[in-house]
């Protein structure tokens, strides 16, 4: 049996767990990272519209501060969320916007003087200061109060992840591709690190680990329509409950993102209706305002995929052989605006719908997108019931975003969680409770096939491979 021994195990090549691993293994420590495909490929990448940070930049985000941007985001969670974690993101999040900027992300950039924008489906004219030029831009998002959504035309998670991910390169730390953790290893109320099965060979191994951070993403794809990866299952989740030890938090806020393209749920960004799309039924009318006559087609994403469904089952969607959808307009915009701003949004049309939408509507209807839900967490990033167990970005509930997350704050959360849940694991490994003692039965013990054949993680595995 192989044996692997690091300081930090990051379970997750995504944004939150490379991020993470960056600032541990900044600290000195030894960090492995395992991903179940390449980690430029992960799930992050698929994040087009945006992350908020409060920079005030713009002539729209004026007067934009942390504490606006922590009233949007409690009252946009329904007053659900933990408001010192929200807090603490608030508060971070413009250090890691510009991090990134540091990084290489090449951030759209305010332009001083006059242009033109879409909003409430009239052409207006906007100024931006001179002071402003070359500053970082944002874009106008669903639920804010502020234009706040920092952004790389439609690009923004591939433009992240690309950074981050040259980052934990040029940190030297390995990513153990193809990787699967399929159970923690523990004793005692404390993480050893995980049992990992190769997904070429088959091969079972332990990575014994001081401190083990899943970063796993979400679980949509439990869902039949989600814009979310096939990677996306939920193992992290998962094989946290199955200690039997560590509670899962929020299980039940699962988020349906308006705009998805019908029927195949693969996602049209928030920034559609930011940069001034609108949402028409099947007679062409524009219906949003007639339900949410302030905020219209930018309300927060949970009251805008409900108002979708409920005008579907009022008998206004467009009816197709395959169910029922509305339609997405940006063809106001124009297709200069698109070429540079939206131009994901304008492949994705071309290859998945065989429309240019500049010109033509786009299907779209709600679908699964953001699981709230995950494995939950104190505001340190540990995981409740285990020590050394810590879990960041979606996998987590750390509780940022309570019952419903405003578009832009889940890229942000990867990482600004990141930057902090890294500090404060390098923090517990230099403490005497990151010291490790671990029998090598418990160990062995845990990679002998026929006890894995019947340990729940296998069994939720076995039912996701079968699932039709
Ligand atoms: O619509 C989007 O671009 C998605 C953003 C998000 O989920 O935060």
């Amino acid at each position: 049996m192989r044996i692997v021994h690091t300081d930090l195990l990051v379970i997750g090549g995504g944004l939150a767990g490379l991020r993470a691993a960056v600032g541990a293994r900044r600290r000195g420590h030894e960090v492995i990272i395992l991903s179940l495909v390449p980690a430029k490929r992960s799930h992050s990448a698929a994040a087009q519209g945006g992350m908020q940070a409060s920079l005030a930049n713009t002539a729209k985000g004026e007067g934009d501060n942390e504490d606006v941007h922590f009233e949007d985001t409690v009252r946009g969670s329904d007053w659900g969320c933990d408001q010192e974690v929200a807090r603490l993101f608030v508060h971070t999040a413009p250090q890691a916007v510009r991090e990134l900027a540091n990084w290489g992300v090449p951030w759209n950039r305010v332009r001083a003087g006059a242009r033109e924008v879409v909003m409430d489906g009239q052409r207006v004219s906007l100024s931006e200061r001179a002071e402003a030029h070359g500053l970082i831009a944002a874009r106008d998002f669903g639920g804010t109060k502020k234009w706040r959504t920092c952004y790389v035309s439609d690009g923004t998670g591939h433009a992240m992840l690309y950074a981050v991910s040259d980052q934990a390169v040029a940190a030297g730390i390995p990513v153990h591709e193809r990787m699967e953790a399929i159970a923690l290893i523990h004793e005692g109320g404390r993480c050893h690190g995980a049992v990992v099965r190769n997904l070429v060979t088959g091969e079972l191994s332990a990575y014994v680990a001081r401190a083990t951070c899943v970063a796993t993403g979400g679980f949509g794809r439990i869902y039949r329509v989600s814009s979310n990866a096939l990677i996306n299952e939920g193992i992290g989740a998962a094989i946290a409950l199955e200690t039997g030890v560590v509670p899962l938090g929020n299980m039940e806020a699962v988020q349906f993102h308006p705009t998805t393209i019908f029927p195949a749920g693969i996602l049209v960004t928030e920034g559609c209706r930011g940069d001034g799309g609108l949402l028409r039924d099947a007679r062409g009318h524009r219906f949003m305002p007639d339900y949410e006559p302030e905020k219209k087609e930018l309300a927060s994403r949970d009251v805008v995929s409900r108002r979708m469904e409920e005008h579907i089952r009022a008998g206004h969607g467009v009816k197709t052989r395959f169910g029922e959808h509305l339609w997405l307009d940006i063809t106001l915009l124009g297709a200069a605006h698109i070429d540079a701003r939206l131009r994901e949004v304008k492949e994705i049309c071309q290859h998945f719908l065989g429309i240019d939408p500049s010109r033509e509507l786009i299907p779209v209807r709600p679908a699964q997108h953001y699981s709230m839900g995950g494995i939950r967490t104190d505001v340190r990033g540990e995981a409740v019931g285990l020590r050394g167990l810590f879990a960041c970005g979606e996998a987590a509930c750390w509780d940022l975003h309570g019952f419903n997350r405003l578009g832009g704050n889940s890229v942000a959360e990867t990482v600004v969680a990141g930057m902090i849940v890294g500090e404060n694991i390098a923090d517990f490994l230099a403490s005497p409770e990151g010291d490790l003692q671990v029998s090598t039965a418990l160990v062995r013990g845990c990679v002998v096939p026929n006890r894995l054949a019947s340990m729940p993680c296998c069994q939720v595995r076995a039912v996701s491979v079968l699932r039709p």
